[in-house]
């Protein structure tokens, strides 16, 4: 069975896209793992490169370019991607979960990725009869195909920019997942966000948003109250999940050995949160 891909996404910087997508990653391994098997992915597509160093990982010179500059090969797609298993040495035992990280050579690579794109695109074009249009989505998934094939999910980790590469990763996932920072101008950019998403499905590409998180929320804050009633009333009670408070513990958990705050403080109320999310995404299977 293909893998369920989701991206976390919002246009606006710091809110929370990353932490989100490991956490996410790593509870749903859990309960992959729990329940007999199925392996996930992280794919970063951000060349800050968090989603590893978020994990505790070194990415040694594995990077995502290198995938989307071949051809689909299964060694390139295997040689890049790192297992986040860490229970040798003391970390967090997670068996199933592997990352495909980033480093700065994506930023290096983009203009050969989407000039390689482009030529493509236009190859596409010329054989299909009748011109259709070429799709973006065929061609990463000629690149990150066999990657569907070999896991039950894939968490993709964007990075604050909309690009036509990033257009592509879009139209590669199912499901998108959006952290809202609850204030003022968290809220206004994800209006845009959300904006252009519901534009992208009435142009036919399919993406469903799975989630708004509300993340660093203060419960106590006037503000607070108002901008979850407005989410509320502007995307339905269903797709909201439980806010995660502005805590500490989330920001201390990648620097306590590379964990999330799932692994490092379970009972907080950030972990449940992130906990709750997690059940809600792998019950809809
Ligand atoms: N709920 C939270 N409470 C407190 N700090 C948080 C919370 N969530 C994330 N952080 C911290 O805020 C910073 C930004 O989070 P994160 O890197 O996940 O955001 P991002 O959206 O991926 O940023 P970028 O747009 O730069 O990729 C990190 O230092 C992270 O540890
Ligand atoms: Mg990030």
């Amino acid at each position: 069975m293909a893998a369920k891909v989701f991206t976390v996404e919002n246009r606006k910087g710091g809110v929370g896209k990353t932490t989100t997508a490991v956490t996410l990653a790593v509870g749903l391994a859990r309960r992959l793992h729990d329940d007999g098997g199925g392996n996930v992915l992280v794919i970063d597509m951000d060349p800050q490169g968090d989603a590893a160093r978020g994990l505790g990982l070194n990415p040694n010179g594995r990077c995502v370019s290198n995938v989307l500059l071949s051809d689909g090969n299964v060694d390139i797609l295997r040689d890049n991607v790192i297992s986040a298993d860490r229970g040798d040495d003391g970390g967090p035992s997670r068996s199933n979960l592997y990352v495909l990280p980033a480093s700065d050579k994506l930023s290096e690579a983009k203009e050969d990725i989407l000039t390689e794109f482009a030529l493509l695109a236009a190859r596409s074009m010329r054989s299909r009869r009748g011109g259709n249009e070429a799709h973006l989505v065929d061609i990463l998934d000629e690149k990150l195909g066999l990657a569907k094939q070999a896991f039950a999910y894939i968490i993709v980790d964007c990075p604050p920019t909309l690009d036509l590469l990033q257009q592509a990763v879009h139209q590669y996932a199912d499901y998108a997942i959006v952290p809202v920072k609850v204030d003022f101008h968290g809220a206004s950019a994800t209006g845009r966000h959300t904006s252009n998403i519901l534009q992208d499905q009435a142009e036919g590409i399919d993406i469903t948003i799975a989630a708004i998180v509300p993340t660093f929320v203060n419960a106590r804050h006037n503000l607070t109250k108002s901008m979850m009633r407005e989410l509320t009333r502007v995307y339905g009670k269903q797709v909201i999940a439980m806010p995660v408070p502005n805590t500490v513990r989330v920001a201390e958990a990648p620097a306590s050995g590379g964990r999330t705050v799932l692994e490092y403080m379970p009972d907080s109320p950030a972990a449940i949160a992130y906990q709750d999310l997690v059940d809600r995404l792998y019950a809809q299977g």
